[in-house]
């Protein structure tokens, strides 16, 4: 088996990894949908929403699903690997117990499990609010990458701790000298025996240096700079990652984005330039991104279509890279079967994007009109002019979308209406197939209105899309 990398592969990651090889990972990170009943709501433009079901009906079930996954997961990391499941109250303590058997990583190759502050507040009724994630790092064996990552201390930290100022102004906190359990050299030191932390060598040279303070009872201590230290290790709660909200630059809309600074963090410490990074549950990419700023090579997993094309747009317009050159999404469905399995909004999606159409921002239900088809001179003006194609072009063409077998006539007279509507004279409909009844309306409207509609099939579209006649 040969390793693809900076790829996105679309599907289940259950039978997307078994295109990897064995050990040949050096960090995942995954941030799989929770056991939960809510239903998730995602904006990935302004208004469009997005629902997706989750399918979990309790923990018991969730375990059952992640179970393989994960031991597809354990099979293709290195052994020197380290690696992240980020989830919260739902299920993290089960999860914790699966990672933790010998199926898995074993009790042995727990390292942490981090604490991420990911709101400002929760307000949960009669209970404390529930505002943190939880990250459980393993790793696959006791040898393992790790850059150290050393945060700076805040102005508070050093005006509560260095509270003594010497002679010249320098902030500085007093360490105590003396050897605890009663290791270390044992010497008198102007009047006062005891065991020392350093020899009697070093306790001249930090005297001379002016570095000893004495306190009232003559006690000789260590004074330590403000400046002399840059911060203190990560610890395992994380408090200083804001979580992405709609409004800051950095969101697409999606509910469960995390911020790329999180996993800057993540990658930053368990890999190093070069190594390869998974995540099989990538969402909007933030995995890959941070992957992708910080030089490393990477490979990403998400079941939904519509993720795998907002990785491909985000990639491409914060690196200036080209999908198809310098990375590349692979599997996308193509047979009408797997279309038929498609969610409604992903459907739509889907076949929009493969006429070369742009999706309506605003969803109204049903108001006729799914997406717009733009000649290619007015996308590529727009794009140089920065202007939004929507409301500013009239020369569209509407498509209108139909996850049915046997679109009817009044299917295709909604559609005339919204056509007319929009003051359109020509017109898409897309359908798994149409009936006697409604290819006589689109006959009938051409001859008596003028109108022009296109019905298209979804397997007229998939043929289209193989011999290369849409994008
Ligand atoms: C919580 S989101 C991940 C968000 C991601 N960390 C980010 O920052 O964008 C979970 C993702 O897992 C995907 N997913 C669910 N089941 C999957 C499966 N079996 N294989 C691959 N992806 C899956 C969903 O489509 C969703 O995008």
């Amino acid at each position: 088996m040969e390793l693809q990398t900076n790829v996105i592969y679309c599907g289940d990651c259950l039978t997307k990894l078994k295109d990897i090889p064995n050990e040949c990972i050096d960090l995942i990170y995954i941030d799989p949908p929770f056991s939960s009943n809510r239903n998730y709501v995602a904006f990935w433009q302004e208004q469009e929403k997005r629902h997706f079901e989750d399918r979990f009906e309790n923990v018991q079930a969730y375990i059952d699903y992640m179970k393989p996954r994960l031991r597809e997961l354990y099979r293709v990391l290195k052994p020197s690997g380290s690696f992240y499941y980020h989830c919260d109250w739902h299920a993290s303590h089960y999860i914790k117990m699966l990672l933790d058997s010998d199926y898995l990583f074993g009790y042995s190759n727990f390292r942490n499990e981090i604490i991420w502050k990911r709101a400002f507040s929760h307000n949960d009724p009669k209970k404390y609010g529930r505002l943190h994630d939880t990250l459980l790092f393993y790793t696959k064996s006791n040898k393992w990458t790790w850059n150290r990552i050393i945060i700076p201390y805040t102005q508070d930290y050093i005006e509560k701790y260095y509270r003594y100022t010497d002679k010249d102004g320098k902030k500085f906190l007093s360490r105590s000298l003396t050897a605890p359990g009663g290791r270390g050299p044992r010497y008198e030191w102007k009047g006062i025996t005891r065991n020392w932390r350093v020899t009697r060598e070093n306790m001249e040279e930090l005297e001379r240096q002016g570095k000893i303070f004495y306190t009232k009872n003559n006690i000789p201590r260590l004074k330590q700079y403000s400046e002399d230290i840059k911060g203190s290790p990560l610890q395992s709660i994380w408090i200083d990652i804001l979580p992405v909200v709609t409004w800051s630059g950095e969101g697409l809309g999606y509910p469960t984005q995390k911020p790329v600074e999180l996993l800057e963090r993540i990658i930053t410490a368990s890999s190093n330039n070069g190594d390869m990074v998974l995540d099989a549950f990538c969402g909007c990419g933030t995995t890959v991104v941070a992957a992708q700023r910080l030089n490393r090579r990477w490979i990403g997993i998400d079941i939904s279509p519509t993720a795998c094309r907002v990785i491909a747009n985000r990639l491409e317009k914060e690196f200036y890279i080209k999908g198809n050159r310098d990375f590349h999404i692979l599997d996308m469905p193509k047979t009408v079967d797997e279309l038929r399995q498609y969610p409604a909004f992903e459907f739509q999606n889907w076949a929009i994007n493969a006429l070369g159409g742009i999706p309506s921002k605003v969803k109204v239900r049903d108001s006729g009109i799914d997406g717009k088809l733009y000649p290619i001179e007015d996308i590529q003006k727009s794009k140089k002019e920065g202007m939004d194609l929507f409301g500013t072009i009239d020369n569209y063409i509407p498509i209108q979308v139909k996850r049915t077998d046997q679109v009817g006539r009044p299917d295709i007279d909604n559609f005339e209406t919204a056509m007319k509507r929009d003051k359109r004279t020509k017109g898409i409909f897309v359908g798994f197939s149409f009936s006697r009844d409604a290819e006589k309306e689109v006959r009938r409207i051409q001859r008596d209105e003028g109108l022009e509609i296109e019905c298209i099939t979804v397997d007229k579209i998939i043929e289209r899309q193989l011999n290369g006649r849409f994008k």
